[in-house]
């Protein structure tokens, strides 16, 4: 994007435009976003570009606008870029054919796809829940939901059919796009089988599109499921009869839903975060083209999966509407080797490749071996994202990896926040390792103590400490959570009078360089995948055997945070192995493989309060192995259920 505006460039060249842009989109937020928006394609302008309040909370950004982000991620670019790859596809078995989508061809596909929605019934305002593997076709998926107004919810391909059916009722999703099975390193994942048994007692779903990837065979049923290749070929037919290939892009209001995606809170239900059609896009594409840097030939890497926020933003909308070239990966790093990213990086030259800290530490762990005779030297820009750093892994990704020569940017965010919030801009703003630096443009931050006080009071290293709130709206952010709204308020707009509050704690140094200390609720991050403990407890919970239970987490060398669950089993005949394996399978049953306890610690009693609140601070030491400072247990219910738990610390 090369679209320069004289007071505030789109793309920020030097650490002292960034000071200075800073400044002004604090001062004058409204004046500041009006600008940037002029580099997007709207149908109709806005009347006011901020209106807010963090009381109801009520955020509306460019009020009055209409605009589809589709005819930004696509159309607009089709007269310059039309030939240029938007998708670059690298199946999951190396040897199979890699799939290229050209702006034009890519357009094509969404329009062909939105007609199929539009032949199946699928109407503007309409949920559609979409459980694919990484494939093209889940792009397209998404994009022609976009195209026709419909709000796309996409569920990760690991959550189990007790969580899609959660979230499909939560959503009132009434169609659903899946495909009969995934590739997933040397695994085939049966996709429609979950979703059959996911929908078994629904009965508002009215239509399944089937993509065939795997050609395993499915159950079809009858009136209600649908194949995806026969229902292309009818829109094609109307397409050759219409003479056209277009298909027109549904008029969006700008604070209209664009999707919904769940995420884990401290409580034991996912939220459905809601993003919004005009905010969203102008976040996630001028984060896209700042943090990264994007320059017009370059090829971009994102490893996320697309069930989660990072590929929503990073693989999809922030880089097609950059104009940039996405590269999408079925697969996983370690198949058929831990070399496989180095491979895909040196055959298709990858410009910029954005990671998780988890995938780093785990390739770390191959040693050097896996990098032989991989060149790297396309590489300019590296990334991070999903859970703090460490050290030692960030000077391995810089030496081994970026071979000293590329920026890593730190960028911490969150499915609420839409897109980047805290990094550094590659090569434009300073790096430090494992801190995540500084605010994106329009973004506010405090820290706070417990009371919501902005903290003053600087540690022994000069660093101010504190729980990470955010005073002012962003274009990006969440405006509700889908049907619930006092949930959304409460969630993260109750616990500091007009501030959001992130659920992180975090440091500010003498720069005012952010570092993310991690979660200070009841959630975790395992491998980067947001877990609620509470999720976790209510799936162990339906195993018949146990009373209650409690989940925390605990240092992980490769996965960041482990999941640590002790656990009260009724009955005398307790056969630890197996009833921990079968309490494994209801938790891969209930929520996925990936929110499974690690550890399973049985106990006799939990450590309770006199009301009968779980002291999670003391099982967090014990799964810590700090035994020896409890701290005060003299509130509890009953202090000897402690030293118990601790001599039985796993
Ligand atoms: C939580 C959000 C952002 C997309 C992927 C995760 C943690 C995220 C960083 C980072 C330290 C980070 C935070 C945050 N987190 N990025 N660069 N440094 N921590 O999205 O599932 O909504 O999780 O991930 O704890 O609150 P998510």
């Amino acid at each position: 994007m090369t679209t320069k505006v004289a007071a505030y460039p789109f793309q920020i060249q030097s650490f002292e435009q960034y000071k200075i842009v800073y400044e002004e989109s604090i001062k004058y937020p409204e004046k500041f976003w009006a600008t940037v928006a002029t580099n997007f394609q709207w149908k109709k302008p806005w009347d006011k570009v901020l209106e807010w309040n963090f009381k109801e909370p009520k955020v509306e950004w460019f009020q009055g606008a209409e605009l589809n982000i589709t005819e930004n991620c696509l159309d607009r670019h089709l007269e310059k870029l039309g030939d240029k790859p938007a998708i670059i596809w690298e199946p999951n078995n190396p040897n199979e054919s890699i799939r290229t989508f050209t702006y034009t061809q890519l357009f094509q596909q969404v329009c062909l796809f939105a007609q199929v929605l539009q032949n199946n019934g699928v109407k503007k305002g309409d949920r559609v829940c979409i459980y694919m593997g990484m494939i093209p076709e889940l792009t397209i998926a998404i994009l022609a939901c976009a195209r026709i107004g419909a709000i796309h919810s996409v569920i990760f391909g690991g959550f189990s059919a007790q969580s899609i059916a959660d979230r499909v009722n939560d959503a009132q999703s009434t169609f659903v796009i899946t495909c009969d099975g995934a590739f997933r390193g040397g695994k085939d994942i049966a996709l429609k089988a979950v979703i059959d048994e996911a929908l078994n007692e629904n009965q508002f779903v009215k239509k399944i599109i089937v993509y065939s990837r795997t050609k395993i065979s499915v159950s079809m049923k009858n009136g209600r499921d649908v194949w995806w290749d026969n229902e292309m070929k009818i829109a094609t037919d109307q397409f050759k009869k219409k003479e056209t290939n277009y298909f027109p892009a549904a008029t969006m209001d700008a604070e209209d839903p664009l999707f919904i995606l769940y995420t884990s809170g401290s409580t034991g239900k996912p939220k459905g975060v809601v993003h919004t059609c005009a905010g969203y896009m102008v976040w996630v594409t001028y984060t896209f083209v700042n943090v990264f840097q994007y320059q017009p030939k370059q090829i971009h890497f994102c490893t996320a999966d697309i069930g989660w926020v990072t590929g929503h933003s990073y693989i999809i909308y922030g880089p097609l509407c950059a104009g940039a070239t996405s590269l999408m990966f079925e697969g996983i790093p370690t198949w058929p080797n831990a070399g496989r990213f180095w491979d895909i990086i040196d055959k298709h030259q990858v410009n910029i490749f954005y990671t998780a800290p988890t995938a780093i530490r785990s390739l770390m762990g191959f040693g050097l071996e896996p990098l032989k005779e991989k060149n790297l030297s396309s590489l300019k820009i590296l990334g991070t994202v999903g859970e703090p750093i460490n050290e030692e892994a960030w000077h391995w990704y810089d030496e081994n990896i970026g071979k000293k020569k590329c920026p890593i940017v730190d960028t911490w965010w969150q499915t609420e926040t839409g897109g980047t919030m805290i990094s550094n801009m590659a090569g434009i703003t300073p790096s430090k390792p494992s801190w995540a630096t500084l605010p994106m443009p329009g973004v506010e931050l405090l820290l706070v103590d417990e009371n919501g006080k902005e903290v003053s009071e600087k540690d022994e290293h000069g660093m101010l400490k504190g729980n990470l709130c955010i005073k002012s709206p962003w274009p990006g952010m969440l405006r509700t959570t889908y049907g619930d709204h006092e949930r959304c308020r409460k969630n993260y707009f109750s616990t500091y009078e007009n501030l959001y509050f992130t659920g992180d704690g975090a440091l500010k140094d003498e720069n005012g360089f952010f570092r993310i200390t991690g979660r200070v609720d009841d959630v975790l991050n395992v491998s980067g995948h947001r877990i609620g403990t509470a999720e976790v407890e209510n799936a162990i919970n339906r195993h018949l055997g146990v009373v209650e239970s409690a989940v925390v987490g605990y240092p992980h060398e490769i996965k960041g945070q482990g999941i640590y669950a002790f656990v009260v089993y009724n009955g005398n005949q307790l056969n630890e192995k197996e009833t921990r394996n079968d309490i494994v399978l209801v938790v891969n049953k209930i929520i996925g493989s990936f929110a499974k306890p690690n550890k399973i610690q049985f106990v006799l009693g939990l450590p309770k309060t006199r009301s009968g609140k779980i002291m999670r601070r003391i099982l967090r030491k014990i799964a810590m192995g700090e035994v020896e400072n409890l701290g005060d247990i003299s509130t509890l219910l009953e202090p000897s259920v402690v030293a118990a738990i601790a001599k039985g610390r796993i």
